[in-house]
């Protein structure tokens, strides 16, 4: 297994992230936020992606270039809810993708993770995935998004989450499946988490942030 974690380093990043994390900053703007920053990860998680030569005629010349091997098409996996604010942003730069969708939630009190909404193709073999969710925390959801994904035959996996904590990123290490290459790529990487799981210092929960409390939760 491979799994190599990418925390972006770029002013613009880190700029419009502090913006993000301040508890002051309204839905309207968090949701914008959130958007610019995904297609800046989307940049580098992108890096990776297999092309073929392609030659176009230009005005003046022939000019030798590439095209994206989008055969089988890749497929992008935003975790409900707050994965949803994360695909406007990814799509900007990968319109040919597949959109699937996997609906998880944690037990506040136990922290275990449930399924409880999939729609994805029944095989996901030589398709590069990318999985969004904004906060990986404990790597919980992630874990449970990444054998998902995996027993549908998916080898080829990169996570676009705004803000890691670092003991969910050990966690992963440890759980990752063996025979996958996994990229993780950042936007800021935290320290630690509180008793409830939130990231500390984090940015509160990505969902309310997002779309607003949600009554029938509390
Ligand atoms: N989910 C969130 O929305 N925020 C956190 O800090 C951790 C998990």
């Amino acid at each position: 297994m491979t799994m190599h974690v990418t925390v972006l380093d770029h002013p613009l990043v880190a700029h419009k992230l502090t913006i993000l994390r301040d508890k002051t900053t309204p839905s309207s703007e968090f949701r914008q936020l959130v958007s610019e920053l995904v297609t800046l990860e989307a940049y580098e998680a992108t890096r990776e992606m297999s092309v073929s030569p392609k030659t176009v005629q230009t005005p003046v010349d022939t000019a030798h270039g590439v095209r994206l091997d989008v055969n089988p098409r890749p497929i992008v996996i935003p975790i409900l809810r707050a994965g949803l604010g994360m695909l406007d942003g990814m799509m900007r730069l990968l319109p040919m993708a597949e959109v699937g969708f996997l609906g998880m939630k944690r037990n506040e009190e136990t922290l275990d993770i449930i399924t409880y909404a999939e729609r994805l193709p029944e095989d996901l073999s030589g398709r590069e995935c990318f999985i969004l969710d904004p906060m990986l925390a404990t790597g919980g959801t992630l874990a449970t998004a990444l054998k998902y994904v995996k027993d549908h035959g998916a080898k080829s996996i990169t996570a676009i989450d705004i803000i890691g904590a670092k003991p969910g990123i050990e966690r992963l290490k440890k759980e990752v499946p063996e025979d996958i290459d996994f990229n993780v790529v950042l936007c800021g990487l935290d320290d630690k988490l509180n008793d409830a799981g939130y990231i500390v210092p984090g940015l509160g929960d990505a969902g309310d942030r997002l779309y607003g409390a949600l009554s029938w939760k509390r």
